[in-house]
């Protein structure tokens, strides 16, 4: 069992839970990976815990906030991360092309103007046979999600969003991000020059169950890990998900 689902903290068991299934995917992309890329990387969840398996990472992210805290957290855990202020469309000021082993592009294309752009300009700082790792809102998900919470009207809105339809920089806000099938994912990467190698479902569950659940009933955390695992490739459940993790060479 992961080190984190026996944490005494909550916080730590709940995040494992929500990412487990795409350390499970990512770990053997990262075997052997000398460079690694986090675009939008923010305060660096992922990317520390990448340092810690050996690479070297390289953050870039456009908030001075997310850096500093990205800082501070490889400091207390001891691992050394590289944080270059940047966004997608400045990427190649930054970053050389063909110089990248593996990209993390986790929760970032949901709030670019362009995402097929953005997924050509990764294809270029990746070395031939570089693994791009790209973790999206899932659409159908977030609609349920919106209703839930009494925003029918936003709900409405979402239902044919399809990526890239409304963005519109200045003016995006939650309503607005782009969100995307798992057709629609699979067919943009597709479509940037990738090869899709895994699509996998995330956060089918995590999200809809109750906090003080996984805090108070031992094992809980553990249980539901198992129970994402066994939905995470499963086509059906794709629109359940919170989240859809693609893995694309
Ligand atoms: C939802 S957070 C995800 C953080 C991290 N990747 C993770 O999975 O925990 C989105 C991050 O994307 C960054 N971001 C926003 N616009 C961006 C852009 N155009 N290019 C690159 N990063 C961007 C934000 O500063 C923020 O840190």
């Amino acid at each position: 069992m992961p080190e984190s689902l026996r944490s005494d903290r909550p916080s730590e068991r709940r995040s494992a839970a929500r990412t487990s299934v795409v350390w499970d995917a990512l770990r053997p992309a990262l075997e052997g990976a000398t460079d690694v890329l986090d675009i939008g990387g923010g305060t660096g969840g992922f990317a520390v815990r990448v340092a810690e398996l050996g690479a070297r990472v390289t953050v870039v992210d456009p908030s001075p906030d997310a850096l500093a805290a990205l800082a501070r957290r490889a400091r207390e855990l001891g691992v050394e991360v590289s944080g270059e202020q940047g966004d997608l469309s400045s990427l190649l000021e930054v970053v050389a092309p063909d110089s990248v082993d593996v990209v993390l592009c986790h929760g970032v294309l949901e709030v670019v103007d362009d995402p097929a752009r953005a997924l050509a300009t990764i294809r270029e700082v990746l070395r031939p046979g570089g693994v791009l790792s790209l973790l999206v809102s899932q659409r159908h998900a977030a609609v349920v999600a919106r209703a839930m919470a009494g925003h029918f009207g936003q709900a409405l809105a979402m239902l044919d969003a399809t990526p890239g339809g409304d963005a519109s920089g200045a003016s995006r806000d939650a309503r607005s991000s782009h969100r995307f099938t798992a057709d629609e994912a699979t067919d943009l990467v597709t479509r940037s020059g990738f090869e899709v190698s895994a699509v996998h479902a995330v956060r089918v569950f995590a999200d809809l169950v109750p906090g003080s659940l996984l805090d108070l009933e031992p094992g809980a955390t553990a249980a539901l890990v198992d129970l994402e695992r066994a939905v995470s490739e499963r086509p059906e459940y794709f629109p359940l998900a919170a989240q859809l993790h693609l893995l694309a060479h």
